[in-house]
């Protein structure tokens, strides 16, 4: 306890010495406030840069998407094996624990669903945010949508506005819709155009050609969706690309849940993302977990 008497006289002020300053580790978030880069510190992994966000938000425009029927059996087991998670509010209160003890990136905005026209969203109140204690706000932004870009513009505008406010960043997530082409050029516009607006990382799809052109011509991290679910060695070949082109990590959902040993799946995902496996090397993670239930992989830890 702090007291007036017998104190040791403060001496050691490294007189000559700098005060150290660190820069930020992650791309275009020198500048943000301590808040921001705290939260962002918590999702991306620092030795890497890179994370690996386990995404189960599909319900709210899906309702219940095969592998996530029961979110308390499938996905909760798999959390611990993740970097961050993202969801819904209503996931969050109703099925994952509290004490799950990992960052979470809350689904923001509301909206129609796959029955209607999607992309009409909403935004959520700012104190929900604070009181779920969530790292990143993540807000769907469907550029090119004739119907829906202007709104959705406009409400990653404001969530940016609430994060600068209270030092939670954003995430803008590229929207899916029928008519937007996942190619390098619409890609890098809705990347460029999500950063220009203040998001401190950006949520994409991965292309083929070009993908090395999005990441470099967007200012602020890139993770990758990993879409509807491939074969397992071709999504960990997905992962790699992505990754080798630039991106910082993946925010997958249905690559991992709908799997034949999800488990394994996320290992092998980590392989690729964290400690720079090769595809053959990831592939070998999963079969073996898969097989055996446990594996030599650095993130494993059997
Ligand atoms: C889609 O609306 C959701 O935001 C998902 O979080 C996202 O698409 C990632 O999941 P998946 O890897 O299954 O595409």
């Amino acid at each position: 306890m702090a007291d007036n008497e017998g104190n040791i006289a403060a001496k050691d002020y490294g007189i000559g010495v700098p005060q150290k300053q660190e820069g930020f580790f992650l791309k275009g978030n020198e500048n943000a406030s301590y808040g921001i880069k705290s939260r962002l510190s918590q999702v991306f992994n620092q030795k890497s840069g890179h994370t690996v966000m386990l995404a189960f938000d599909h319900g709210f425009i899906m309702g219940p998407t095969s592998g996530l029927e029961r979110i308390d059996l499938t996905i909760n087991p798999l959390i611990q094996y993740s970097d961050c998670i993202m969801c819904t509010r209503g996931i969050l209160r109703s099925v994952v624990p509290p004490t799950c003890n990992k960052p979470i990136s809350y689904r923001f905005d509301s909206g129609t669903t796959i029955l209607t026209s999607l992309n009409d969203e909403t935004l959520h109140d700012v104190e929900e945010a604070i009181r779920l204690n969530v790292s990143l706000m993540a807000v769907m932004v469907a550029i090119g949508d004739p119907d829906h870009e202007g709104s959705t513009i406009r409400n990653l505008t404001k969530t940016v506005d609430y994060g600068m406010r209270y030092g939670i960043p954003t995430l803008g997530v590229t929207a899916v819709g029928k008519n937007l082409t996942r190619d390098a050029r619409y890609l890098g516009l809705a990347t460029r155009v999500c950063a220009e607006n203040g998001a401190n990382v950006i949520k994409t799809y991965y292309c083929d050609e070009g993908f090395e052109k999005v990441t470099n011509g967007c200012p602020v991290p890139i993770v990758i969706a990993g879409g509807k679910k491939l074969p397992e060695k071709d999504a960990l070949a997905l992962a790699r690309n992505a990754i080798d082109q630039g991106a910082a990590g993946v925010d997958m959902g249905r690559n991992i849940f709908q799997s034949d040993s999800p488990v394994g799946m996320l290992l092998a995902v980590r392989e690729i993302v964290h400690n720079g496996a090769t595809v053959d090397q990831a592939f070998d993670c999963y079969e073996t977990y898969k097989n055996t239930g446990t594996c030599n992989c650095c993130c494993c830890g059997k």
